[in-house]
């Protein structure tokens, strides 16, 4: 099979993007008959300077169907040549679309810097730059293009070159090549130009044909994730995955993280039987003796370099999503074969693309770059992204969405995880709930300010109280006068105050209570976090329901009116949103209901759940 070389093309359409992808295509005998014709009639139609047939209107049709789907991804176009084959992605130039490049780059092993004669290095050219970089990308072109429009001036190339060299030094780039074409003309793009003796350089295809794709396999340990464990019968436990570094041979000592444990590999299993050896790139099935517990998104590797095992990382964040970062927000996070819940800690900075200079941040909006501080709910094998694209580059995704909310790298681990460790203790929390004569567990109420939710608590906790059962609760107005005293109403803050008190409640239910929670708790995310901390069962939503309408009109502390009249800011329901549950496990309906009544129905559905011993 010939190699394949992934690139990136960075530059917009002025710079003639669209063109350079077009000629490539056309040259390497990749476009379809029907769609030259088209593209004839329409040059011919819409005129070209009578030159050459317009390859940008085939690109730019390709998007043109592309774009009306909305999402923005990224074209990858393919093409080949009788060595190599290449799969360009084509991601839009401008700053909005720097989440498009982030991910056309992070699978690309060279980027082509496209800028034009006419106007040399912009801002952009660094900022291109900087995130190819960022996301591994090794080897770098700089492509002049409408080298015609200069007369192939040789000195205008040679000036937009070393502006290039100081933009590549300051980014910490070591070395690329300088490649004057005409993309419209073909010059230098797959055959030498007659324009220019004085460029002894490479074509743009003779570069990306004979540019190291690999790096290389031997001298890298051997690191394969498992993406699934074959078991057709009791006999055969295959783990299969591929090879993401160095290679493997039939009776190598291996470890399996992050559980540790050593083993042998006994056979290598591939589509068409066995084999004695496997390299970077391949598809296997490996069996072990003694055979260990392996699961999905476990990383087998040589026994003598194992993996990294780390829960807290620093990383680089591409943000992605509409929604801007909530620092303390459960998201999950996709690392090779692996997800697990992650929340950013911290914001270390955010990243001034065109600069590189670091600036203050409390969240992320999209597109933008930065720096953060992560913490993952359980220990995961990974390397730093410099070290292994497969096991170092991640996406972030929404929990209430599920959209892909960012994109990041893992620069090293935090160590303080590796310090920490949990400690067993002897009483449990089912021996804590026994002493009790209960079951624990955290009943959460959410709904609008004014919805009755404190009411209602209350009205519970008395008579589970006059029962005997031991419980307590936690309210949203009190908590903040203490534990949360220095959070406020921003989405940032609420997200920071249902962390810690989903944190208190498991803590309580751990204690054997009955923990009552009752908090405006609006974003669906937070809720689902605060499920995950509970067994099944432990867990009960409760959504405590009125209007708006109906809320405001309540008003029992005065604050809507104050919100109404601007006092306020990012009042739930005016001006910061509310995330109605989904499927809440109980819906009490407080226009309809008196707070009684729905006390009432609490108090049984908590028996029905979770019958009290
Ligand atoms: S949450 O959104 O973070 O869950 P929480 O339940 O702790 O909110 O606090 C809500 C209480 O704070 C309300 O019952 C109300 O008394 C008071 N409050 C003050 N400002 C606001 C505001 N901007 N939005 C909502 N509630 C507010």
């Amino acid at each position: 099979m010939r190699p394949t070389l992934r690139f990136v093309l960075c530059g917009s359409v002025d710079d003639g993007k669209s063109t350079v992808i077009g000629r490539l295509l056309y040259d390497c005998r990749q476009v379809f008959s029907d769609q030259m014709s088209r593209i004839e009639r329409e040059s011919a139609r819409y005129g070209t300077q009578g030159r050459e047939t317009d390859l940008a209107l085939l690109v730019d049709g390709l998007r043109d169907e592309r774009e009306q789907g909305i999402t923005i991804d990224v074209a990858y176009k393919s093409f080949e040549t009788p060595r190599r084959r290449f799969v360009v992605a084509d991601a839009p130039g401008h700053e909005q679309y720097t989440r498009n490049m982030a991910t056309g780059a992070s699978t690309a092993d060279l980027a082509v810097v496209l800028v034009d004669a006419r106007k040399g290095i912009l801002p952009q050219t660094a900022r291109h730059t900087r995130i190819a970089v960022l996301f591994g990308v090794r080897h770098l072109v700089l492509a002049v293009n409408k080298m015609d429009l200069v007369l192939w001036d040789r000195g205008v190339f040679e000036s937009i070159k070393a502006r290039y060299h100081g933009v590549a030094d300051e980014i910490g780039v070591t070395g690329f090549q300088a490649i004057p074409v005409s993309a419209l003309t073909g010059d230098n793009l797959t055959r030498r130009s007659v324009s220019a003796p004085w460029y002894a350089g490479p074509t743009l295809l003779a570069c990306l044909e004979t540019v190291d794709v690999e790096e290389p396999a031997v001298g890298q340990p051997f690191r394969m994730p498992v993406q699934y464990v074959n078991r057709p019968d009791s006999d055969f436990r295959g783990y299969c995955g591929r090879v993401a570094a160095g290679e493997v041979a039939v009776g190598d000592a291996v470890r399996v993280s992050p559980a540790g444990p050593e083993s042998r590999v006994e056979s290598i299993v591939v589509w068409d039987g066995t084999c004695e050896r496997a390299v970077k790139g391949e598809s296997v099935a490996l069996t072990l003796f003694p055979d260990v517990d392996v699961t999905r998104g476990d990383v087998v590797a040589a026994a003598d370099a194992p993996v990294g095992v780390a829960d807290q990382f620093q990383a680089r964040l591409v943000w992605m999503h509409d929604d801007p970062l909530a620092v303390g927000r459960p998201y999950v996070m996709k690392l090779h074969a692996r997800e697990i819940g992650a929340s950013v800690t911290r914001i270390k900075h955010r990243l001034d693309v065109s600069n590189g200079s670091r600036l203050a941040a409390s969240t992320l909006h999209l597109n933008d770059l930065g720096t953060v501080n992560l913490a993952t709910d359980r220990p995961v094998p990974f390397a730093p992204f410099e070290e292994s694209r497969k096991l170092g580059g991640f996406i972030l995704i929404d929990r209430a969405t599920n959209a892909t909310a960012a994109a990041g790298t893992i620069r090293f681990p935090l160590m303080r995880a590796a310090n920490v460790k949990w400690q067993n203790l002897d009483i449990s929390k089912d021996i804590r709930s026994r002493l009790k004569l209960q079951q624990a567990q955290c009943v959460w109420l959410t709904g609008l300010s004014a919805s009755g939710k404190s009411t209602i608590a209350n009205l519970l906790d008395r008579r589970l109280t006059i029962e005997g059962r031991h419980t307590y609760l936690l309210d949203g107005d009190n908590v903040r006068h203490g534990l949360c005293r220095d959070l406020g109403f921003t989405e940032a803050d609420r997200v920071e105050n249902i962390r810690r008190v989903a944190e208190v409640a498991r803590l309580m239910v751990d204690a054997g209570l009955i923990v009552i929670v009752s908090f405006i708790s609006p974003f669906r995310s937070e809720r689902d976090y605060a499920r995950s901390l509970f067994e099944s069962g432990e867990f009960i939503e409760v959504f405590v329901d009125a209007s708006l309408e109906a809320c405001a009109a309540r008003d029992p502390k005065g604050l809507y009116a104050k919100a109404f009249r601007g006092e306020i800011k990012n009042f739930t329901g005016i001006d910061s949103p509310y995330q109605p549950p989904v499927h809440p496990d109980l819906q009490l309906d407080t226009e309809e209901l008196s707070p009684e009544e729905c006390a009432d129905l609490l108090a049984e559905r908590i028996e029905q759940e979770l019958p009290l011993k």
